[in-house]
């Protein structure tokens, strides 16, 4: 068997597998170095196959034997694994292989994490397990025996319900063992293995029907008092899919693992979800709000998997957005019903904006569903997810809630333990509304971010919006059709009333005309509501009115919205060409700012402002070349001008949202810490870090010690605090990942790169650690001036340890790699310093296919 040859893989040459699994038996007899595995697999030729090539994935596999119907055999070794003559009728496949998980620092497939052996199976690590068809669309019902050692593995875990658990010291001292048996069909990609020294935080949940359900969250030693807020997550997730989809969870248990070392946020394996456990461990004293609402809404996501992705499945990684789009999609759903729904919309729209229009917007840009890929690793992108979410969004409010519902119900019912394809999923909407989606399917095949441009005029008593549409190519894609944009739209008179109350306008065409009569006066129109597409906005409309709508907007996305504007043209100009900023943005924040009837987090969400690289990309997109210093003294003087404009005003608010009492991470006393947070970042700004000094002292929750950990450093008084921090939290792995991440990201744009050295040299800086790895080089690439600072050493020093990760975890070595996306932004020097060094990326020698990859598509 040899490693896969790197090669591009199209969605057009799908073809099903051959053969049909009728189940699974898998047998681990685990060893750090040395864990061997045996399987045990039915196979019967698939009469839907088009080619009987009897292919096994599998690699980095030792075999030791093989069989079929319990004669050995000699398997014929091929690229990315191996291949077999076998009978025209059911047959047994038998393997024994040896794996090393102690070597595994890819942390895909089997591996170690502080001793203890876990899994990641998606998208393509089964394959590192043992040999099997390792694709989504072979689904089989698995049963899993664990092999351990009482000492060092005392729990045993595998999907579905626990069957067995016994010691059998006459066979061997110390063993211990477990068999699992999964009722339901899976791919592969669902399995995982969980064995160590674990603690379960137990609890259970009463199901629609009547069922009880076991639940644990399973952690280190250590970690038993952060696991609360999860288990509490957990079962209002459970709660809520009951309620809102009718799904019900399918067996008797459902298991939950924190794990250190782990690429991604958390996975989905059926019955058995293993989380990095920054995803999922939280106290109020490590944790900070923005951390347990995070962990809130990932809990979900991966409960919510059990249905959109695991009970219903993708045919291929191609269909990626099948499940991740629609999981995101309600994952949102959920944190709009237990927090606030304005508030997600917001802070879902700035990390579209912040993550998925740069994507979208440079060379790594492709569809919700790609249609070539050479490493799927690499799609698990914000386009598949968030702009996956998004287009179902759009969806729903095309077709209606009611006929939502519907078309949801008749998805669970049609394709319940199959393998499914984007077509499917639009053929359950076209069948349950008589609609025709082809044009609306647009929306998975164009790649780029389509902008609208609205036109008004008034004549009479008609109101027109002149609605059009365009988008810029895209790599592989030089012309664009018209798609299915819903625009929202409601209408205010001068008085702030509602006169037209919202309504959607679906824009098909390149362009369209909208009328709205019998209006005397002219109205003010709220365009794109709620943010009703993903897409850019050109309106031709002067400061006042955007003033206007920034206090009178009844749609409080759009009322946002229209400070956010103000916000983002006052900074131009002052990029561009040094204008002073916008006193109407100012007056009309300060009295939105007053307003006690409007939610705290709101508030805080308005005193924002767009990042550095938000306002980079909005200059490259207006044709202006970003100057990376002049956007960092900009964004620093509205700062200024703010705490300036709101200097008799910051004490008040600061004090008026201080929370008493016990902690409770529920939105309501976390919006206002986030407003009392922010306008103390705004104070320090007034008083040299006074308030900031004394609320370091004084706080007994990571939310508040956090923000005045950053003022202080913000304010460059942050020395003491530095060495406090370390001294106080040393001994916790994800307090500690936040002490390096804060230093990053308050260093003075020219110090950047030095203060990276510096931390790497820290006896802490664990850089094999994915959370650890990213805490420091993540901010770093975050770190917009710093990042870009013309010395070009940040660019470098990225580039240094991207090379030195690469070949230990080529994973979180692609991902990265997208802080170099948008070189072509600037100047020529940068551009220069930028493309060097992903020459020298892309040359190093044995660059693994992950890598490769991403740094080809940047630099085409
Ligand atoms: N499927 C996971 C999720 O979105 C993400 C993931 C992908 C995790 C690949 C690990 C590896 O919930
Ligand atoms: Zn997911």
């Amino acid at each position: 068997m040899k490693d896969a040859a790197p090669q591009t893989i199209y969605l057009k040459d799908y073809t099903p597998f051959g053969f049909i699994v009728d189940g699974v038996e898998l047998t681990f007899r685990l060893h750090p170095t040395k864990t061997r595995v045996f399987s045990k697999i039915a196979f019967r030729p698939n009469p839907a196959a088009i080619d009987n090539r009897f292919f096994l994935h599998g690699e980095q596999l030792k075999l030791i034997n093989a069989k079929i119907d319990g004669a050995e055999i000699t398997p014929r070794a091929v690229d990315g694994g191996i291949e077999v003559d076998v009978p025209d009728a059911p047959f047994t496949w038998e393997a024994e292989v040896e794996i090393n998980p102690e070597a595994n620092t890819a942390l895909e497939g089997l591996y170690m994490s502080n001793g203890m052996y876990c899994t990641q199976c998606e998208a393509e690590g089964f394959r590192k397990i043992t040999f099997y068809p390792d694709r989504p669309d072979v689904m089989a019902t698995f049963t899993v025996r664990i092999e351990g050692n009482v000492e060092n593995t005392p729990e045993l875990l595998s999907n579905g319900n626990g069957d067995e658990y016994g010691t059998d010291q006459t066979v061997t001292p110390n063993s211990n063992y477990a068999v699992w048996i999964d009722p339901w069909p899976k791919p592969a990609y669902l399995f995982a293995l969980v064995a160590g020294d674990l603690i379960a935080h137990e609890d259970t949940f009463k199901t629609m029907s009547g069922k009880d359900v076991r639940l644990s969250i399973f952690v280190r030693p250590g970690d038993e008092h952060k696991c609360a807020f999860g288990m509490e997550a957990l079962k209002k997730s459970m709660k809520w899919d009951e309620d809102v989809y009718g799904r019900e969870y399918d067996l008797d248990e459902f298991n939950i693992v924190a794990v250190d070392d782990f690429n991604m946020g958390a996975m989905e394996n059926k019955g058995l979800n293993i989380f990095n456990s920054s995803c999922v461990l939280a106290s109020p004293e490590t944790a900070t709000d923005g951390n347990f609402e995070r962990i809130e809404a990932i809990i979900a996501h991966e409960y919510f998997h059990n249905w959109t992705g695991n009970r219903i499945t993708c045919r291929d990684w191609f269909q990626l957005c099948l499940k991740e789009g629609l999981t995101v999609y309600r994952d949102a759903q959920f944190t709009a019903d237990m927090r606030s729904e304005p508030v997600k919309r917001i802070d879902d729209v700035l990390a579209l904006r912040g993550r998925q229009f740069p994507e979208d917007q440079g060379p790594l840009s492709h569809p919700v569903r790609p249609e070539s890929f050479q490493e799927i690793n690499n799609f698990y992108t914000a386009t598949v997810y968030e702009k996956g979410a998004e287009v179902i969004g759009m969806l729903k409010t095309l077709v209606g809630d009611d006929a939502y519902a519907k078309a949801l119900d008749l998805y669970f019912d049609r394709h319940d333990s199959q393998a499914c394809t984007i077509e499917d999923w639009i053929k359950v909407f076209e069948d349950s509304t008589s609609r025709d989606l082809t044009q609306f399917k647009l929306w998975y095949s164009q790649s780029g971010t389509p902008e609208v441009t609205v036109r008004e005029e008034f004549e009479g008593d008609i109101f027109t919006l002149h609605l059009s549409q365009s988008s810029a190519p895209t790599p592989g894609q030089d012309t664009k059709a018209p798609q299915v944009i819903p625009v929202a739209v409601g209408l205010l008179n001068d008085n702030g009333d509602e006169v037209l109350p919202t309504q959607v306008l679906e824009l098909t065409e390149t362009e369209k005309s909208f009328t709205f009569k019998g209006h005397a006066t002219r109205p003010i129109p709220s365009v794109l509501r709620g943010f009703s597409a993903p897409v850019t906005l050109t309106q031709d409309i002067d400061n006042a009115r955007r003033a206007f709508l920034l206090a009178h907007d009844t749609d409080p996305f759009n009322r946002w919205e229209a400070g956010r504007n103000l916000a983002r043209d006052s900074l131009i100009g002052a990029i561009v060409d040094g204008t002073a900023h916008n006193e109407d943005y100012l007056s009309g924040l300060k009295a939105l700012l007053r307003d006690d009837r409007l939610d705290p987090a709101y508030r805080a969400l308005m005193l924002g402002q767009p990042s550095q690289s938000e306002l980079a990309g909005i200059l490259h997109k207006q044709g202006q070349i970003p100057d990376p210093a002049a956007i960092h003294a900009a964004t620093e003087s509205l700062r200024d001008a703010k705490a300036k404009a709101f200097a008799d005003l910051l004490p008040d608010i600061y004090t008026a949202n201080q929370v008493t009492g016990p902690f409770s991470p529920d939105a309501e006393p976390a919006g206002k810490r986030s407003l009392a947070n922010a306008a103390l970042s705004l104070l320090t700004r007034l008083d040299g870090g006074e308030a900031a000094e004394k609320q370091y002292k004084s706080a007994d929750n990571m939310t508040l010690q956090l923000a005045a950990f950053g003022a202080l450093l913000d304010a460059g008084k942050g020395d003491n605090a530095i060495a406090a921090f370390y001294d106080q939290w040393n001994d916790d792995r994800l307090v500690i990942d936040k002490w390096f991440s804060m230093q990053v990201m308050f260093a003075k744009p020219e110090d950047l790169a030095a203060t990276v050295a510096n931390l790497t040299q820290h006896a802490d800086f664990d850089w094999k650690n994915p959370n650890r790895f990213r805490a420091v080089m993540g901010v770093m690439a975050a770190h917009h001036a710093g990042f870009h600072h013309t010395s070009g050493t940040s660019y470098q020093v990225l580039a240094d340890w991207l090379l030195k990760l690469d070949p230990v975890n080529p994973q979180t070595t692609a991902r990265m790699c997208s802080a170099f996306q948008t070189w072509k932004r600037y100047d020529d020097d940068r551009q220069a310093l930028l493309k060097a060094q992903l020459e020298r990326i892309a040359g190093q020698n044995g660059l693994s296919r992950d890598t490769t990859e991403m740094v080809t598509r940047i630099l085409e």
